[in-house]
């Protein structure tokens, strides 16, 4: 069973919002005990996925809360906006697809950072980006 312990709601609408998320994720894993790589490994993550609800979905949200289970500790990250949306996830996640002149790998990078990983989108209404690093 998973408990969460605590819950933020941070803003993405600037690109000193992006930052303030990373300074903020950062925070978090340290207070968790997370050693420099993991800290790395989740910082990276939520400032690709930040970037991208900032340039792809407009802007929006993010959630960012601790989770606990029986074994573990871990950090869970809720991107939300109310942007385009995503037409094909799969080709998305794809390593060097991008639709807007980026390198395209922050979507299939930051998957591989975490633990666990899931896209919903509804094209036309927005995007739900949620990954899980456990310590
Ligand atoms: N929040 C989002 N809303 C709409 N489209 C998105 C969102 N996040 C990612 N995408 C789409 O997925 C593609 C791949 O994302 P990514 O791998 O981060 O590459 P990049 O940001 O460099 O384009 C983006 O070019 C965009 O088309
Ligand atoms: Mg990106």
């Amino acid at each position: 069973m998973i408990r969460v312990l605590n819950s933020e709601s941070m803003e993405i609408r600037s690109s000193e919002d992006v930052v303030t998320v990373r300074q903020a994720v950062r925070r978090k894993a340290v207070s968790l005990g997370f050693g420099l790589v993991d800290q790395t490994k989740v910082v990276t993550a939520s400032s690709e996925l930040a970037r991208n609800t900032l340039d792809h979905g407009g802007g929006g949200t993010v959630h960012v809360e601790i989770l606990e289970n029986e074994r573990r500790t871990g950090i869970r990250l809720i991107f939300e906006d109310q942007g385009p949306g995503i037409a094909d996830i799969p080709r998305a996640l794809t390593d060097g697809y991008t639709t807007g002149g980026g390198m395209g790998l922050g979507l299939g990078g930051s998957k591989r950072l975490s633990h666990e990983f899931d896209i919903t989108s509804e094209p036309g209404a927005g995007t739900r980006v949620c990954m899980v690093r456990w310590k």
